[in-house]
């Protein structure tokens, strides 16, 4: 099934100049970048976007990493996306993340994991809305 996942390319990825090595990762995986903007968070957009994870200890740390610098958001597109980037991302933690993966290849620590990706086609959905109108994806 064609599905569309969001994106984020964190800060410590931009920072090192790797927005272009990812999206070659996310291309060979035979996913589509059908939308796609830098920009700085503002503090209540990276709130916003992590309050599910608001009462973990990490959480003024997330918020802080993510607002410090740009990153990229995108909206990919292709077959079982949410699941597809997720594999193609690796684990959260890089240095349980498999070969070839993003993580295992660009991440520094849990925190700077260089990629966030959509854990369900319903927070897919969700996370699109909150940074894309429908009329910024071309698919
Ligand atoms: S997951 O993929 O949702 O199951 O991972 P989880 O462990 O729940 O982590 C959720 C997001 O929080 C980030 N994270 C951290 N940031 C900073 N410091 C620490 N210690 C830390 N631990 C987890 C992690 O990178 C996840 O970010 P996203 O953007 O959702 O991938």
């Amino acid at each position: 099934m064609t599905e569309r996942t969001f994106s984020i390319i964190k800060p410590d990825a931009t920072r090192r100049n790797l927005t272009g090595k990812i999206n070659a990762v996310i291309e060979d995986a035979g996913l589509r970048i059908v939308a796609q903007r830098r920009v700085k968070l503002t503090t209540d957009q990276a709130k916003t976007f992590y309050a599910v994870h608001a009462e973990r200890p990490f959480y003024g740390e997330l918020v802080e990493q993510m607002t410090a610098e740009p990153v990229v958001v995108q909206v990919l597109e292709g077959e079982n996306a949410v699941a597809r980037y997720r594999e193609v991302m690796g684990a959260t933690n890089p240095e349980q993340a498999a070969e070839g993966t993003i993580r295992k290849q660009f991440a520094l620590s849990i925190g700077e994991n260089s990629v966030h990706g959509s854990d369900s086609l319903e927070n897919a959905k969700i996370e699109i809305e909150q940074f894309f109108t429908e009329d910024q994806i071309v698919g």
